[in-house]
């Protein structure tokens, strides 16, 4: 059972999604459509909307909202990806160039800007208070998130519980909002929503902590993004953190100055010091860590296949190379 097993069995719906995302990208502005149409259409995991789509599958929703929430996502993520890539001055994503790169900083900040208000938009036509106040709290949090990171760059003192809650902040609150959408559309029980908020919290901190792990180790190729792409911003991301921690006062010294400076010179030692210090292990089995707890939260929801994907999400969340 793989990710391919999930995408098949919600095939149908994630085309409708789709369907939703091309229709609300509509508007008159002409760059407006050819930049979120060109990063839309190149690709991306639609992860987000996926966990939409299987929550409310797992509490019996029969109507439509679930796929304009899924959009709604969907277009969130979208949003934070522009401005992140102007913030972190990334150059890749999805195997191409970023937007902006491609069509500048000001086009992505302010598309970014359009597709979250779209966003707003859509979430009011639901008219449910509740689903408004969940997307308000995570799109504000993300927000949050990323200007603590902001602050963190370039500064070799954070520790694991900085760095923790900045992930939190920036990437799982938008998963926890996504799983627990689909249970208040099913009508689940207050117990059953609080597991599904649970169940994405932590799924989306090991996905981030992978993200982070696979920014120091996986192929360009599968990542669509460059590597070293964190240690170029100064960024203090876990395998960093604990190399410092563990490692010896040379290579701590190395690393933190790596931090203080930016950019890439330094990563072959870098590297070499997170494999000696075994960093990316260490990340992985907090993610591991993370993904127990997910997986522990929605053991008492009722068996079903949405369920058993939930599953199967998790565990491609921690075993993925892209
Ligand atoms: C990238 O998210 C940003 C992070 C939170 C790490 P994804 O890896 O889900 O991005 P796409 O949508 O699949 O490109
Ligand atoms: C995730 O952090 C960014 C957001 C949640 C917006 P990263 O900066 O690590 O994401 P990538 O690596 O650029 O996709
Ligand atoms: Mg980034
Ligand atoms: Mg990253």
């Amino acid at each position: 059972m793989s990710i391919e097993h999930i995408r098949r069995f919600i095939a149908q719906d994630m085309g409708v999604v789709d369907e939703v995302i091309r229709q609300k990208l509509h508007s008159h502005v002409a760059l407006i459509r050819q930049v979120s149409e060109y990063i839309i259409n190149s690709g991306g995991k639609r992860l987000r909307p996926a966990l939409v789509v299987l929550s409310a599958g797992s509490f019996g929703y029969t109507g439509q909202h679930h796929f304009t929430l899924a959009a709604v996502v969907e277009f969130i993520h979208t949003a934070t990806l522009l401005h992140d890539d102007v913030v972190d001055e990334s150059e890749m994503r999805r195997n191409k160039e970023t937007a902006n790169a491609l069509f500048g900083n000001a086009a992505s900040v302010l598309v970014g800007d359009f597709l979250y208000s779209r966003a707003f938009q859509m979430m009011v036509e639901v008219d449910n208070m509740r689903v408004m106040q969940v997307l308000a709290d995570a799109t504000n949090t993300i927000a949050e998130g990323e200007v603590l990171q902001l602050l963190n760059c370039r500064d070799p003192d954070v520790n694991e519980e900085n760095y923790l809650r900045v992930i939190r902040f920036k990437t799982a609150k938008l998963f926890e909002a996504a799983s627990r959408l689909g249970a208040i559309l099913g009508n689940a029980s207050p117990e059953h929503e609080k597991a599904m908020a649970i169940y994405g919290m932590h799924l989306g901190t090991a996905f981030q902590l992978i993200d982070d792990v696979l920014d120091y180790s996986g192929d360009h190729q599968d990542t669509g993004k460059n590597l070293g792409d964190d240690l170029a911003e100064g960024k203090p991301t876990l395998p960093l953190i604990h190399a410092i921690r563990t490692g010896n006062a040379e290579q701590a010294d190395l690393i933190r100055e790596a931090i203080k400076n930016g950019g890439i010179d330094d990563l072959k030692p870098v590297l070499e010091i997170i494999h000696t210090t075994g960093a990316l292990d260490y990340t992985k089995k907090c993610a591991l860590g993370e993904i127990e707890i997910a997986l522990s939260a929605i053991a008492c929801l009722p068996d079903s296949e949405y369920k058993r994907c939930l599953t199967q999400l998790a565990d491609f969340s921690v075993t993925r190379n892209h």
